[in-house]
């Protein structure tokens, strides 16, 4: 029997091709961590596409994640904003994960700022805190489970997340007031929460915060040529009291709005720098 033929894009290049016919060609994308996205609501939207239009994987919703993909103007710079990311703890490979990461890249964005939710190991850190991170430790990668299986191998990890622009971060932060961190982020599977002995291990092997995403698609985005930055939101002290999914998410909501404020001023700047390092091409 003859091969069908068929005439169907793959998803990449129908996302691609989606962003060129909005005239607009972002280069910069955050990723919204739980309960971060309300802050975002106010940039001017120019596209919205659902994440099963363009994903080979998908998964039932959690709370605090919408599904999509929006164009949308940061200021005057267009941005992709990623809402709905899937975390391994729904039981999806790490390739799934990471999936959506290649498309971005394939739609040429070159810089990616993830953002989530954390829990605060540092004895420093205080509910509320935003953190811009300087390294992870990426433990399930550690025992096998890195989006970089397969190939390409021996991604050289000491910068993962670019120095210049979490300087840049730092500078973004400190004109507009709000307190910005530093610190290591270990990245674990969950869904469970930590329980003491892990919380203590955590902090012993010197991580300042946990929570359940970023490292795989920083390492993605890393390998794909991508400049990185990574925020997470300390929506709990660990160790400190109960913890449920609904407090991580509306904790987050209540930082969101100073991680916008850190955003709107660095998002430029970034671009800015994007245009002069490209000639103004
Ligand atoms: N542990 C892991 N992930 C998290 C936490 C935590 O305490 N808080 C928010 N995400």
């Amino acid at each position: 029997m003859a091969a069908r033929l068929s005439t169907t894009p793959d998803p990449e290049t129908a996302f691609a091709a989606v962003i060129e016919a909005t005239g607009t060609q972002p280069r910069i994308a955050v990723t919204l961590g739980s309960g971060l996205g309300d802050a975002l609501a106010a940039w001017p939207v120019i596209g919205r596409w659902s994440w099963s239009s363009f994903m080979r994987s998908d998964a039932g919703d959690v709370p605090g994640h919408r599904r999509e993909f929006a164009l949308v103007n940061c200021g005057t710079v267009p941005i992709l904003l990623v809402s709905g990311r899937l975390h391994s703890y729904q039981g999806v490979s790490i390739a799934a994960v990471t999936e959506y990461v290649r498309l971005l890249h394939h739609a040429r964005i070159t810089t990616l700022i993830l953002t989530n939710a954390a829990g605060g190991l540092n004895p420093d850190y205080g509910v509320g805190d935003l953190m811009v991170l300087g390294d992870h430790i990426n433990l399930p990668g550690l025992i096998g489970h890195n989006p970089l299986r397969g190939g390409p191998n021996f991604l050289d990890c000491t910068h993962v997340y670019t120095p210049h622009l979490r300087a840049r971060a730092h500078i973004a932060a400190a004109s507009a007031g709000i307190v910005l961190r530093e610190g290591v982020y270990a990245m674990v599977g969950g869904p469970s929460y930590e329980t003491p002995a892990e919380q203590r291990f955590l902090r012993a092997i010197g991580a300042d915060a946990v929570g359940m995403s970023t490292a795989p698609e920083a390492l993605v985005a890393r390998c794909c040529g991508m400049d990185v930055l990574a925020f997470s939101s300390i929506t709990n002290i660990v160790g400190a009291e109960s913890l449920s999914h609904t407090d991580v998410v509306h904790q987050g909501a209540q930082s969101a709005k100073r991680l916008a404020a850190i955003l709107e001023r660095l998002i430029p700047e970034i671009d800015e720098e994007k245009e002069r390092n490209s000639g103004g091409a």
